[in-house]
């Protein structure tokens, strides 16, 4: 088409309404960019017959002006109109596909105190409930209070039945405690008569690491010091204890604890206690009886040490023994959980893994 035909009303028109059409027709904002340069652009027809006015003679170039404009303004309106419905239907799109729901919780792993823990505070839970205290004490402590003060001599070869990790410089008079013992001695010193304390806690000795020893464990230590305190009052305490912890298996019976007569300084007399096997109850070591694994067939588990408070210690602890008497048990906290979770190896104790903790630390 020459340049005065372009400029024909109809021609004009015809460009305008393909322009709309095409702008009408242009899916996305890209396609609506392809259509303005054919139908805006400078080789659009619109374009070409505004350039085309110049070759008019001079009567007819207003009026052809003014259709130019008329037709180039309608264009320039439907391009801009479907621009913003396109950029409005984009804005929306984009709305919808990058929202976020900032109600939604991030996904949270549930914290669980460590098995430990739990089966601790649920022993002193059994002797709070009889109205004992709990008691603490430092885990950096003074020979005196650990070994002293409990009747160990200062060559007594008791002093190296249990391998201590001294703190340095050598000569500091500082151990790590070697068991929850020295509790016994801090309680007497501070605590008004009578006296009835746990103390669970963690304890240490020179021992390499492998499935059943670790050089930290953890204990738990029971003191009582009254008037009229007899060793049948520390085996129901003890009988109670195991049954709070392992209940009555099978017969309706409470489980039961055995002592044996055994050494410690600091106690007089002396006892190993065991505790019947909770898997077996004693069967494996009758005639007949199947073999246990739990107890390896001894019928028995060795559970602690226990015995009635020296009198030697409760001088040192300036309570007089002609009127008071007293006894004092402690028991592996770690060896307890093993046996009660059925637990092989004390290294998972101690070495985090979630796998361990999370399975058995849901309580609380
Ligand atoms: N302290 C002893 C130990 O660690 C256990 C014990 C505690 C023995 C209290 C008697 C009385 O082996």
């Amino acid at each position: 088409m020459s340049g005065p035909d372009l400029l024909a009303p109809e021609a004009l028109e015809r460009a305008r309404d393909e322009a709309l059409a095409a702008f009408t027709a242009a899916p996305t904002l890209e396609s609506l960019a392809a259509a303005r340069t054919a139908h805006i652009g400078d080789r659009s027809a619109v374009a070409r017959a505004r350039k085309a006015i110049g070759s008019l003679p001079g009567t007819e170039k207003a009026d052809a002006g003014k259709r130019v404009n008329v037709a180039a303004s309608a264009v320039q309106e439907a391009f801009e109109q479907r621009k913003r419905a396109l950029e409005q239907e984009r804005d929306q799109r984009v709305l919808l596909e990058e929202a976020v729901d900032v109600t939604v919780l991030p996904p949270r792993r549930r914290g669980a105190r460590h098995p430990l823990t739990t089966l601790s505070e649920r022993v002193a839970d059994v002797f709070v409930a009889m109205g004992w205290e709990v008691a603490e004490g430092p885990e950096v402590e003074h020979e005196w209070f650990n070994f002293d003060a409990l009747n160990f001599g200062g060559d007594h070869p008791a002093r190296e039945m249990q391998d201590t990790l001294f703190v340095e410089p050598a000569g500091s008079g500082l151990v790590l405690r070697t068991h929850t013992s020295p509790v016994q001695v801090r309680s007497m010193l501070d605590r008004e008569l009578p006296i009835y304390v746990i103390c669970p806690g963690r304890v240490y000795r020179a021992d390499a690491l492998d499935a059943t020893h670790s050089p930290v464990f953890a204990q738990v230590e029971g003191l009582v010091v009254d008037e009229g305190i007899t060793m049948a009052h520390l085996r129901g305490t003890l009988d109670h204890l195991a049954v709070a912890l392992f209940g009555s298996v099978g017969d309706g019976k409470g489980i039961r604890t055995r002592i044996r007569p055994n050494y410690f300084p600091f106690t007089e007399p002396s006892a190993e206690m065991d505790l019947q096997c909770f898997a077996c109850r004693g069967a494996s070591a009758q005639p007949g009886g199947e073999p246990c694994r739990v107890c390896s067939s001894e019928g028995w588990i060795e559970w602690g040490g226990c015995g009635m408070v020296n009198p030697t210690v409760l001088v040192a602890c300036g309570i007089d023994p002609e009127r008071y008497s007293g006894f004092a048990f402690g028991m592996g906290l770690d060896r307890t959980l093993m046996f009660r979770h059925d637990l092989h190896d004390i290294r998972d104790i101690y070495e985090g893994d979630l796998r361990f903790t999370s399975a058995l630390g849901s309580e609380v």
